[in-house]
């Protein structure tokens, strides 16, 4: 049920954190970084967001321990500018989700339990997946399934699941799993990945907004930076880092990529520079499974 934070130690690396340092964690979670940051020196001040309301429950535990270095709020980061605080030495976002997500049956992120299909991030807003796959027009159907989950049969699948919604809601995570290996007439396999895997992701991609959110916050967070401040960011697909790999090149006056197309006039002046990124290493993969996909990128701000 731990949630073993991902690329602790190069995350603390670039974000040097020292006395009288103010670090803005934004997508707090368990709080595994937000607490590294406040342990690695005294007088750290760590301003922490989650848009989950378990998390805010988890950042009460912290309060009594840091009291005034430490202030949580619960909110999507793609409104962080809204912030009163700040500008701050550094900035972290771990995309994606928490294990505490992961591992409850009723949050729905997972086929490993039968639980409702919801995978909201944050329950109380936007639209449930058991509802998005009823209401959902063809189109945004193709949408997470082709381009958000990055199924390669994603035709198969949104047929059938439209065939399948005009019988009975889909509103389990289990019938869900079942559903798609039916349409795709394949079985789970220990040791490889589930058939499932990619129509679930491109679901709570869709549901979450989790790309259009990022592609927002991070111009925002580049904002909140001090002169020399740090933007680090963790992501876990494909899909997510080359959004964050777009926006650093670009904050640095740089081509996002090769025919971009951008004339040089029209591109931003370079407001810093980009660092190396950063994957696990062996070890931390075998003591962290889910940190296998993971990959931290940093930028500079002048
Ligand atoms: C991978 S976990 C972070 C784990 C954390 N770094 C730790 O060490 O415990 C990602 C967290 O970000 C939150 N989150 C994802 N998207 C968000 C968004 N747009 N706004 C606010 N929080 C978000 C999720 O609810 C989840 O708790």
């Amino acid at each position: 049920m731990a949630h073993i934070p991902v690329l602790l130690e190069a995350v603390l690396e670039a974000l040097k954190p020292s006395a009288g340092c103010l670090f803005l964690d934004a997508t707090f979670g368990g709080g595994g970084h937000t607490r590294a940051l406040l342990e690695a020196a005294q007088g750290v001040t760590v301003v922490a967001l989650d848009e989950d309301p378990e998390a805010q429950e988890r950042s009460e535990a912290l309060k009594p321990f840091y009291g005034e270095r430490f202030q949580f709020y619960s909110m999507n980061f793609e409104e962080l500018e809204t912030l009163q605080e700040g500008p701050f030495d550094g900035i972290l976002f771990d995309l994606g989700v928490s294990s505490f997500q992961l591992d409850t049956p009723q949050r729905g992120f997972s086929f490993r339990f039968s639980g409702a299909l919801d995978m909201r991030m944050n329950p109380h807003a936007g639209m449930s997946v058991a509802t998005f796959l009823k209401t959902a027009r063809r189109e945004a159907l193709e949408e997470a399934i082709r381009d958000f989950g990055e199924e390669p049969q994603w035709k198969r699948v949104v047929r059938g699941l439209l065939e399948a919604r005009e019988k009975t809601p889909i509103q389990d995570t289990l019938k869900l799993a079942a559903l798609v290996c039916e349409i795709l007439r394949c079985q789970p396999h220990p040791g490889r990945t589930h058939p499932a895997t990619r129509t679930f992701q491109g679901l709570r991609i869709a549901v979450n907004r989790e790309l259009e959110v990022l592609h927002r916050a991070l111009p925002q967070a580049l904002e909140k930076l001090k002169p020399g401040g740090i933007l680090a960011v963790i992501s876990f697909h494909s899909l997510e880092d080359r959004i964050v790999k777009r926006a650093f090149k670009r904050f640095a006056g740089l081509p996002e990529h090769r025919g971009d197309g951008i004339p040089m006039q029209e591109r931003l002046p370079g407001l810093g520079r980009v660092w190396k990124d950063v994957a696990p290493t062996t070890q931390e993969c075998e003591r962290n499974p889910r940190s296998r996909s993971a990959r931290l990128r940093i930028f500079q701000k002048n």
